[in-house]
C-alpha cells in the first residue's frame, strides 16, 4: 500500500482538485454543497497530517478520495505526467474518476440483512482451528504474508474482522480482499470463510461487502453465530451504524444469551468496546453490551479497527483482545500514555515487535484451537513467530493473565 494515495500531500492535492471541479457535477445544489463541505474537511485534515506520515482517514469522503486516487493510478499515464501533475486539475486521468467519486459519495447504503429472513446460525466443530484477523483488506505484501501463516496453520475456519480499503467498493473487495483470501488451508482442506463489516466497507455504502463479499463467503447476513456444545463465537456488525449494533442485533444477542446453557461466549466485532486511546463513548457499543457483561454472559471479545495488538487484563470478567494489526503499517502504542490516561485499563501484553529496518510494528493474527471445553489461543506474527499463547479457561479463571 505504498501508493501516493496514502501520502497526505498527494491526498491534499487530489482533494483540492476535486473541490475545484465539483461545481461542474450535475447534481442538486444541496448535495454539491454537502460534498464540498466534506472535501474541505478532508483537505484540512490532510494539511495537518505530517507530510510523510502514512495517511488513513477515518471518514467516508477521505476514504472515497483514496479509492478514486487508486483507481486513477490504475490507468495508463502519459510519459510526461510526473508527480507534479498527478491528481491535479490538469491530470486527465484524475478528471475521469472524479464523477464516480461524487457518485459514490451520494450513493445510499446497501440494505441491512436480519436474522429474521436470513440464515445466521452455523455449526462450530468440537475440535476446530479458527483464525481471526482484522484490518487486512489491503492487498499489501504484509497481508499476503499474514495469510500465508494463517493457511499454514490449517484452520477449519477463518474470520476477517473487517476493513477493506480504501472504501470497500466492489472492485476493491475483489482486488484487495477476495483475490488474497483462499478457500482452502495448507492441508488442502476447505477453509470456511466469514467476513465482518468494517467502517471502510461502509464508506462506499457497504455494497461491495453486502453484495460481493457475503456472496463469496456464503454468508447471508453481516452478523452470525457459530456454536458447539461448549462455545459460541458471535460475529457482530458494528459498522452498518458506526460503532454501535444496528437493530435488531441487540435483541438477537439478548435472546441468544437469555438462558444460561454452560456455553462460553466470545464476541467478534470490527470496533472496540474500549481502547487505550479513546474514552468509552457513553452511547456506544460498550454501553449497549454492558448489561450482558455485568451478567457474566460474555467471556471474551476480539476486535480490530485500532491498528495494534493488545491483550487486556480481565475487565468485567471478560478477556478483551485487539488484533487490528492485520496488515496496515502502525506504530506500537505508548504504554506510559495509556497507563496515565486510562488507569483502569491494564494491558497484559502489547506487541512491540518491529519490522526489520523500520520503526513500524509487525502484522499478525490470532489462531484459536477449540477442543471440547478447551481453548488455546496463539498470537502469530507475519514471520511465524508466536508472540503469546494463552489457555482461555485459565485466563478466565484468573489463574493466568
Ligand atoms: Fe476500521
Amino acid at each position: 500500500m505504498n501508493e501516493p494515495s496514502t501520502k497526505p500531500r498527494f491526498t491534499g492535492r487530489a482533494v483540492e482538485s476535486a473541490i475545484n471541479k465539483i461545481g461542474a457535477v450535475n447534481r442538486p445544489k444541496d448535495e454539491i454543497d454537502e460534498a464540498r463541505g466534506a472535501l474541505e474537511a478532508v483537505r484540512s485534515e490532510a494539511a495537518s497530517t505530517p507530510r510523510d506520515e502514512f495517511y488513513m482517514p477515518r471518514d467516508r469522503m477521505g476514504a472515497l478520495v483514496q479509492s478514486a486516487m487508486a483507481e486513477r493510478l490504475g490507468q495508463p499515464a502519459p510519459e510526461e505526467l510526473g508527480p507534479d501533475f498527478l491528481f491535479s486539475d490538469g491530470d486527465p486521468g484524475w478528471a475521469s474518476v472524479l464523477p464516480s467519486l461524487i457518485e459514490r459519495w451520494l450513493t445510499v447504503n446497501a440494505p441491512f440483512r436480519t436474522h429474521e429472513s436470513h440464515r445466521v446460525d452455523f455449526d462450530l466443530p468440537d475440535k476446530a482451528g479458527v483464525a481471526l484477523f482484522s484490518d487486512w483488506g489491503t492487498g499489501r505484501p504484509a497481508a499476503d504474508q499474514v495469510m500465508r501463516e494463517i493457511v499454514k496453520g490449517n484452520p477449519d475456519i477463518a474470520i476477517h474482522l473487517g476493513d477493506i480499503y480504501y472504501s470497500g467498493q466492489e472492485h476493491e473487495v475483489v482486488r484487495r480482499f477476495l483475490d488474497h483470501f483462499p478457500g482452502t488451508n495448507g492441508a488442502g482442506a476447505p477453509m470456511r470463510r466469514f467476513a465482518l463489516n468494517g467502517n471502510h466497507e461502509m464508506y462506499s455504502g457497504g455494497r461491495g461487502y453486502f453484495d460481493v463479499v457475503l456472496a463469496a463467503m456464503e454468508q447471508e447476513a453481516s452478523y452470525f453465530c457459530l456454536s458447539n456444545a461448549n462455545w459460541r463465537l458471535i460475529g457482530l456488525d458494528t459498522a452498518y451504524k458506526d460503532k454501535v449494533l444496528a437493530d435488531p442485533q441487540m435483541q438477537w444477542l439478548n435472546a441468544l444469551l437469555a438462558v444460561p446453557d454452560g456455553r462460553k461466549t466470545i464476541l467478534l466485532s470490527h470496533h472496540q468496546a474500549f481502547s487505550l486511546f479513546e474514552e468509552v463513548d457513553p452511547r456506544g457499543l460498550y454501553e449497549q453490551v454492558r448489561p450482558l457483561l455485568e451478567a457474566g454472559k460474555i467471556h471474551a471479545w476480539f476486535w480490530g479497527h485500532e491498528h495494534n495488538h493488545v491483550v487486556f487484563r480481565l475487565r468485567a470478567g471478560m478477556a478483551a483482545r485487539c488484533i487490528g494489526h492485520g496488515a496496515i503499517p502502525y506504530f506500537s502504542p505508548n504504554a506510559d500514555f495509556s497507563a496515565r490516561t486510562f488507569p483502569d485499563l491494564k494491558p497484559a501484553f502489547v506487541n512491540r515487535r518491529r519490522r526489520p529496518d523500520t520503526l513500524q510494528g509487525v502484522n499478525g493474527f490470532a489462531m484459536l484451537r477449540f477442543d471440547g471445553p478447551e481453548l488455546m489461543v496463539d498470537y502469530i506474527d507475519e514471520d511465524g513467530t508466536v508472540t503469546r499463547t494463552e489457555d482461555m479457561n485459565l485466563v478466565l479463571s484468573g489463574v493466568s493473565v
